[in-house]
């Protein structure tokens, strides 16, 4: 078995800047229960003329550089999104933009818990030997899919994309333990369904024919499942990498509320200097929040060669998932 080590990261955004001000001439908000009920102050949002694949591609670029790498090097690319360009898959595209010749890609949906299980399904290939170098990227355009006029999720959904670069080793493995878990009967609490209408093809054959809805999301709901299960699912992750909380350096959730970040952290008896949360500049991002956030804090050396780094995703599907890894190509 080979162990892994996670090299590089890069992140990128839109260049539109939208305001809890902003949203407040567009529904019946402010930015004061924004503020106080998510901690989120503004977010970025795509133009209709900004694809997913650009954004995925330009954090692919920046994680490649870093890991001092080119795209040639690259033989796996994992694209964690739920926005894809494509209904077929945005990975491809990115393999396109970036000129990874060589990779094999593919788009994988966990909708805010992407970029952990692709993560993890990287560290598979990984360890296995089959692959050396796998970018693994989380990007969304949420701002497609939002319904503007309901207050309850537009001032919540953002876009961004992030990514990291993972390394098979053969003596070090930074890669320390996982949990993945998903609850289907939770589904409707979370989700941008099919919109199906009937297209009669024969007097006896028909078709569904259509598009997708906006996001719903009860968001009540939501929160008490992030709240019991996230800190659930990272003491597991814990256990199975031989580590207790005072192990970690950092912990970096989803960002989908600050008061979900400030709970799971007092739950774990985590210290509040070691979570990291970017959410008031950035918003909700999905399958982007945690590479966003890890290649943030990266950049602004917080987080350091050697640091040992929670992380953890939730939401639709409903799906959670965290994994432990030390930062850097040394431990
Ligand atoms: O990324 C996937 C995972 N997603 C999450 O983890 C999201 C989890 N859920 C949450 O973060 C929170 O439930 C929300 C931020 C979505 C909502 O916060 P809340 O404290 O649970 O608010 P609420 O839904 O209970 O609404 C409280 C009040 C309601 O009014 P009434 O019924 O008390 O009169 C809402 O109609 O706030 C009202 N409200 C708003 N008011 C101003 C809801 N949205 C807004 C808004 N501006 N944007």
């Amino acid at each position: 078995m080979k162990g892994l080590t996670i090299i590089g990261s890069g992140s990128a955004v839109p260049n539109q800047v939208l305001s809890n001000q902003d949203l407040s001439s567009i529904v019946d908000t402010s930015d004061e229960w924004i503020e106080s009920r998510t901690g989120m102050k503004e977010r970025y949002v795509s133009s209709a003329q900004e694809s997913l694949a650009q954004l995925a591609a330009k954090a692919a670029i920046n994680a490649i550089s870093m890991a001092n790498l080119t795209p040639e090097d690259i033989d796996l690319i994992i694209l964690a999104t739920s926005t894809p360009d494509d209904l077929f898959g945005s990975a491809c595209q990115v393999q396109n933009i970036i000129g990874a010749k060589r990779a094999v890609a593919f788009d994988l949906t966990a909708a805010c818990s992407g970029f952990v299980f692709a993560l993890v399904t990287a560290s598979q290939f990984i360890r296995q030997g089959v692959y050396r170098n796998v970018l693994v990227i989380g990007a969304d355009v949420l701002s497609r899919w939002v319904n503007w006029e309901d207050r309850t999720t537009c001032v919540l959904f953002a876009d961004g994309a992030g990514a990291v670069v993972c390394q098979s080793h053969e003596t070090k493995d930074n890669f320390l333990g996982f949990e993945l878990c998903s609850d289907g009967t939770q589904n409707s609490s979370l989700n941008l369904a099919y919109m199906g209408t009937t297209h009669n093809l024969l007097e006896n054959i028909s078709v569904g024919s259509g598009s997708y809805q906006t996001i719903n999301m009860k968001g009540k709901e939501v929160y008490r499942f992030a709240v019991e299960k996230v800190p659930e699912v990272i003491e597991k992750a814990l256990h199975r990498s031989n580590l207790t909380i005072e192990d970690i350096d950092w912990l970096i959730l989803h960002q989908a509320n600050q008061r979900i970040i400030d709970s799971v952290a007092t739950r774990l008896g985590l210290d509040k200097q070691k979570v990291i949360s970017n959410i008031s500049k950035y918003g909700n991002t999905s399958a982007a929040s945690i590479p966003l956030a890890l290649d943030e804090a990266i950049r602004q050396s917080r987080i350091k060669p050697g640091d040992i780094i929670a992380i953890s995703g939730f939401g639709a599907g409903l799906t959670w998932g965290a994994a432990i890894f030390c930062w850097g190509g040394s431990n």
